[in-house]
């Protein structure tokens, strides 16, 4: 596959999900658990969850059936909306919930809803990530000073990554990149050479991005659907004192603790009450622009470099 190119508008990074569920009570608990704390009250119907960075929220819940909603992808500037409104033959509208901003409201080839949006504002950020030093054996950088992990929800700081399963690679992959300009890093070959997904990041020039921002994965059989949305959470503690937490609370696990091999991050997957699957991670791989694609198998791309093996549903 080739990545970048002239594209309408650029992608800067994943700003937010939205999902629908029956309780919004329900699913606030169990965010709040998972890390998150509430943006805003729910006065116009949305429960809408932030992080301690500084976008205004990540995780957005209206009521209804359970389902995946959509995904809000940050792009340059207002220019370019105009040029995706232009292109979609759709209106610039303005874009909900707190930090303002604008959005374009578009559909993919498979019928996920995506919103491009621009100018939301950033918010102060709640409270620093936690940073524990480590006294690893080439470093020794906590001395004087025990080390206590607070027993707690993990610091969720940003949305990372979203994975959907598709069911036209191609189509789907022209569709994104006319749009906004992405690059792949790792390009994944099924063993009769079908391209079976792709790690994706955004186009952000000389500065280094997250491995992927998206993923697209397609397998026979699989409808399009949601996979997983992944919130980068401090630090390897950090992600391991929210693990506890979620298992204390009783809640439903995935797959981890473990190291993927593509994108490097350490990885624990959890599922919300109506089972959509959500990660927390840390540690992943950064490049820039010029970094070369990659060509993985599947193996490589389900295996992990330690942690337990994936639960047969993972890829279902
Ligand atoms: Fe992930």
């Amino acid at each position: 596959m080739t990545s970048n190119s002239s594209s309408i508008a650029k992608a800067v990074d994943v700003e937010s999900v939205r999902f629908s569920v029956p309780d919004l009570a329900k699913m606030k608990a169990f965010l709040e658990d998972f890390g998150l704390s509430a943006a805003e009250d729910a006065r116009d119907g949305v429960l809408r969850m932030r992080g301690i960075g500084d976008a205004p929220f990540l995780h957005e819940t209206v009521e209804g059936e359970p389902a995946f909603v959509s995904l809000a992808i940050r792009v340059r500037d207002a220019d370019d909306l105009k040029a995706l409104a232009d292109v979609e033959g759709v209106a610039v509208e303005a874009a909900p919930g707190p930090g303002g901003g604008q959005m374009v409201q578009m559909t993919d080839p498979d019928g996920f809803r995506v919103q491009a949006i621009s100018g939301k504002e950033r918010v102060p950020t709640l409270i620093q990530a936690p940073n524990y030093p480590w006294n690893i054996t080439s470093r020794r950088e906590r001395q004087g000073t025990a080390k206590r992990v607070a027993a707690a929800p993990a610091h969720v700081v940003r949305l990372g990554h979203v994975v959907l399963a598709v069911s036209d690679m191609e189509k789907t992959w022209d569709w994104w990149l006319s749009r906004f300009g992405l690059l792949i890093s790792d390009e994944v070959r099924a063993p009769n050479d079908d391209l079976a997904a792709l790690f994706i990041r955004c186009d952000r020039g000389n500065e280094p991005v997250d491995h992927h921002t998206l993923n697209f994965a397609s397998v026979p059989g699989i409808p399009p659907k949601f996979h997983h949305a992944a919130f980068e959470v401090a630090d390897l503690d950090d992600l391991m004192v929210g693990s506890s937490h979620l298992e204390a609370k009783g809640y439903s696990h995935d797959w981890g603790v473990g190291r993927h091999i593509l994108g490097s991050q350490v990885f624990d997957y959890w599922r919300d009450p109506w089972g959509h699957r959500v990660e927390h991670w840390t540690d992943g791989d950064l490049f820039d622009a010029h970094a070369p694609m990659n060509v993985a198998d599947l193996p490589t791309m389900m295996g992990h470099q330690w942690g337990p093996p994936s639960p047969a549903d993972f890829v279902s």
